[in-house]
């Protein structure tokens, strides 16, 4: 029996060898390994037949022959693993100069990147950025902010009004139709002295068209002090326009009117395109509407709880939307919020 093993090890040995292909090779592990008739499983299943004594040495003998054999098979089809590897790897041209496959990622708004840009701006100045409810009540859009129910200023806000009946003092519900909510909010929170802007939604009755939408964005900005007035105004607001534009801006006041500030101004840019020359952009004048403001009315920041003996301060309200479109030279304001990938690409 060991000379007939030895046999087998040499001859599978030696098939192993010749094997030209895989299939060929598993031919030869089934010659010897298989399960039901392999040349080496019969050998070892015979052993249990033996007399005691040859036993042992049989035994490990055979499981010297079935390791080699073992070892063997697996180092040839390593070679033929690795042939194919190499085959494929010389096969296949690989034009590393090929561009790879873009993958859309998405991006930020270009709104909220305008936005972020000014809320940078205004931290750096000293201000913090607060948030307001976009569903407020009619107390804190219009009554705390000077505008009782039979004031024509409401017509202009004729807006949309979700809830019949709230509390007596605060009213129905409605969605903010500018950030000024947030002024009386943040003095009751917070009292004086404070210096914020609020960004945020805001939301009208409109008949759309290219310079309208139901929704757009807004910028409070609100700051109370002592020995406030809106010279400081005029000074943080032509630092900001110049840092935002990246060259400088200079800012005229005309008299404008808004319920909660007295006085009320609106505030003009030097245009940017003309450089106050006068151009089609400005309307020939040399400035660009930008934003109303004022000195905060006394009945204000009464509704805030801020005595206006000790302290007053200037408020104001810019449109974010119109802001980007003139940034980027957006003639329709609908396209903001319309979803629009193709337009939204390009910024
Ligand atoms: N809330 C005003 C508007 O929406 C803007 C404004 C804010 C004016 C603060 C004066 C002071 O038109």
């Amino acid at each position: 029996m060991e000379q007939s093993l030895k046999n087998l090890e040499q001859e599978a040995l030696k098939a192993i060898k010749n094997c030209a292909t895989v299939e060929a090779l598993r031919e030869v592990e089934l010659e010897y390994f298989g399960r039901k008739d392999g040349k080496l499983t019969n050998v070892m299943r015979s052993l249990k037949d033996l007399p005691a004594a040859d036993k042992p040495k049989m035994g490990t003998l055979a499981n010297t022959v079935k390791i080699a054999l073992e070892k063997a098979l697996a180092a040839k089809f390593q070679t033929f693993e690795n042939a194919k590897l190499e085959k494929e790897l010389s096969n296949d041209f690989f034009d590393t100069t090929i561009p790879g496959k873009a993958r859309y990622v998405g991006h930020i708004h270009p709104v909220t990147q305008v936005q972020e840009e000014v809320e940078r701006i205004f931290s750096q100045m000293g201000f913090a950025v607060m948030d307001g409810p976009e569903i407020e009540s009619e107390y804190y859009n219009f009554e705390g902010l000077n505008i009782p129910a039979d004031h024509p200023a409401r017509d202009m806000q004729d807006t949309f009004f979700i809830q019949e009946k709230n509390d007596t003092k605060h009213g129905r519900m409605v969605l903010r139709t500018h950030t000024s909510p947030v002024q009386i909010r943040t003095m009751e929170k917070y009292g004086a002295p404070l210096r914020i802007i609020v960004p945020g939604r805001v939301f009208r009755y409109e008949a759309t068209d290219a310079s309208h939408d139901s929704t757009f964005n807004q910028v409070e900005g609100l700051l109370i002090d002592k020995n406030i007035s809106l010279s400081h105004l005029k000074g943080v607001m032509a630092e900001f326009l110049t840092r935002l534009f990246g060259k400088p801006v200079k800012v005229r006041f005309r008299p404008g009117y808004f319920p909660f500030v007295e006085p009320g101004v609106e505030l003009d840019f030097s245009c940017l395109l003309c450089g106050g020359k006068g151009c089609r952009v400005c309307k020939q004048s040399g400035w660009v509407e930008f934003m109303g403001a004022g000195m905060v009315h006394e009945n204000v920041l009464k509704a805030g709880g801020i005595d206006s003996k000790k302290y007053q301060g200037w408020a104001f309200g810019f449109g974010l939307t119109r802001l980007v479109m003139m940034r980027y030279g957006i003639d329709d304001i609908r396209l903001l919020t319309g979803g629009e990938l193709r337009f939204l690409k390009q910024f």
